[in-house]
């Protein structure tokens, strides 16, 4: 089977990673993939937000099977672009990725299926939304409705804080126009985990436990990232409690959207707080969490390429996995400004070292997030450079393997967190 996927960071690396080791797979294709994935197929020079040339090549080189690993392009449409010329894919319709790229509809979703999530309120007039803040006399959580890769959110000390957030969304134009729409929300208390689930539209399996840590510095100080690592299984995540969340999260979402007639073939992934008073719904991505991805797929024993098919092919409830009982624990290795400056600021351009050496240790994998080739050589290009990820007997050994490999690699302003896998 010919298969195309879309997307070129840490995720999608592993993804690839495992779709090659499918024996289903007889030619992989990766847009635009990265120098780390190069080594498992075919890379094409098309950016994953370029949905007519996505489609146009899926057609011309006649793909069975299309995987989109990020939101920009589902969110884009590119799923319903391929059904229209006949294409599987896995991943939402345009329709179903606004449960990530437009908070106050997932909002409303979230209300309608009576989803516990933050009491809140979705705002386009920034008087009306300073108006509210000055009424509500409690810590609050401002979000920008659209798209900002992880970092639309700004969770507020006191109502002062909060009044500067608004300006800062809707005046400022921090977030772009991912703030013209804003929802302020109660803030609410609690270590967070992440489910992640495959979802053929009518039937939902909850994979293995995974906990990413957003902040960039230790011990969870500085600001939020799209996450400096993570780690497989949650201990907070017991299957109690895991059961508790198939049954108040994924089953209503599930039937909500059906009845809203949204295509909904992918991944869910609900980012949960765990709150005195039950867990409850922070948001909705509509794809594989980055980095969370990189443990968590190390320990799938079966078949990816096969459950990806099960969801297209609405037969995930014929499906069983198998995962490896032992931990896994993935360590970013971030650019020089990553976290703390704007994207376009990160240092880039800077020679990697010892990669080799550091995949060469048992049971790890460096999976490539922002790396480019340069003179032949390679080099950062992006905010994540790689995730180190590691199995090992229990959480520490996994920790202990990670970080040794990370003591391997070197470049001009790495920065990471050490303690990743301690929560
Ligand atoms: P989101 O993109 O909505 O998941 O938010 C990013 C991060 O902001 C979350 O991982 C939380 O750490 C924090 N956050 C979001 N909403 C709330 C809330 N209502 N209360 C407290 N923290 C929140
Ligand atoms: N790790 C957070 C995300 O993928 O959105």
């Amino acid at each position: 089977m010919k298969i195309l996927l879309v997307g070129g960071g840490g995720r999608e690396h592993a993804i690839a990673w495992k779709i090659k080791a499918s024996p289903l797979c007889t030619r992989l294709f990766m847009a635009p993939g990265n120098p780390g994935m190069a080594a498992l197929g075919e890379t094409v020079a098309i950016k994953a937000d370029q949905v007519a040339e996505l489609t146009a090549f899926a057609v011309k080189e006649k793909i069975e099977l299309v995987v989109v690993g990020p939101e920009d392009p589902l969110a884009l449409g590119l799923v319903d672009s391929l059904a229209a010329k006949g294409i599987p894919a896995f991943g939402p319709s345009r329709e179903g990725a606004m449960l990530e790229a437009d908070k106050a509809f997932s909002k409303r979703i979230m209300r309608e299926s009576l989803i516990p999530t933050a009491e809140g309120k979705c705002f386009t007039s920034m008087r009306d939304a300073i108006n509210y803040v000055e009424s509500r006399n409690e810590p609050l959580v401002v979000k920008a409705a659209g798209l900002a890769r992880g970092k639309g959110v700004i969770v507020c000390a006191d109502p002062v804080a909060a009044l500067d957030a608004v300006r800062d969304i809707m005046e400022k134009k921090i977030f772009g126009a991912a703030g013209n729409t804003i929802v302020i929300e109660e803030r609410l208390d609690g270590p967070e985990v992440s489910l992640l689930a495959f979802v053929d539209g009518r039937t939902a399996y909850i994979m293995e436990s995974a906990q990413d840590h957003k902040r960039i510095g230790d011990n969870d100080t500085g600001p939020n990232t799209g996450g400096m690592g993570a780690f497989s299984p949650a201990p907070l995540l017991t299957s109690a409690l895991q059961t508790t969340v198939e049954r108040e999260i994924v089953v209503p979402l599930l039937d909500t959207l059906n009845r809203h007639e949204i295509d909904f073939r992918g991944v869910i992934y609900a980012g949960l707080m765990l709150t005195a008073g039950g867990p409850k719904t922070l948001e909705f991505n509509c794809r594989f969490g980055d980095p969370e991805t990189q443990p968590l797929l190390m320990r799938l024993q079966s078949d990816l390429v096969e459950v990806l098919l099960a969801c297209v092919h609405r037969k995930l409830d014929r499906v069983t996995l198998r995962w490896d009982q032992r931990p896994a624990v993935g360590v970013v290795l971030a650019g020089e400004g990553y976290g703390w400056k704007p994207d376009d600021q990160v240092r880039r351009g800077v020679e990697i070292n010892g990669l080799d050496a550091a995949a060469a240790l048992p049971d790890v994998m460096v999976f490539h997030g922002g790396t480019a080739m340069k003179d032949g050589r390679l080099v950062t290009s992006g905010g994540r450079v790689l995730c180190v990820s590691a199995l090992g007997d229990d959480l520490a050994q996994a920790k202990k393997n990670a970080y040794s490999a990370v003591e391997k690699i070197h470049f001009p302003g790495m920065q990471y967190r050490k303690d990743i896998g301690t929560k």
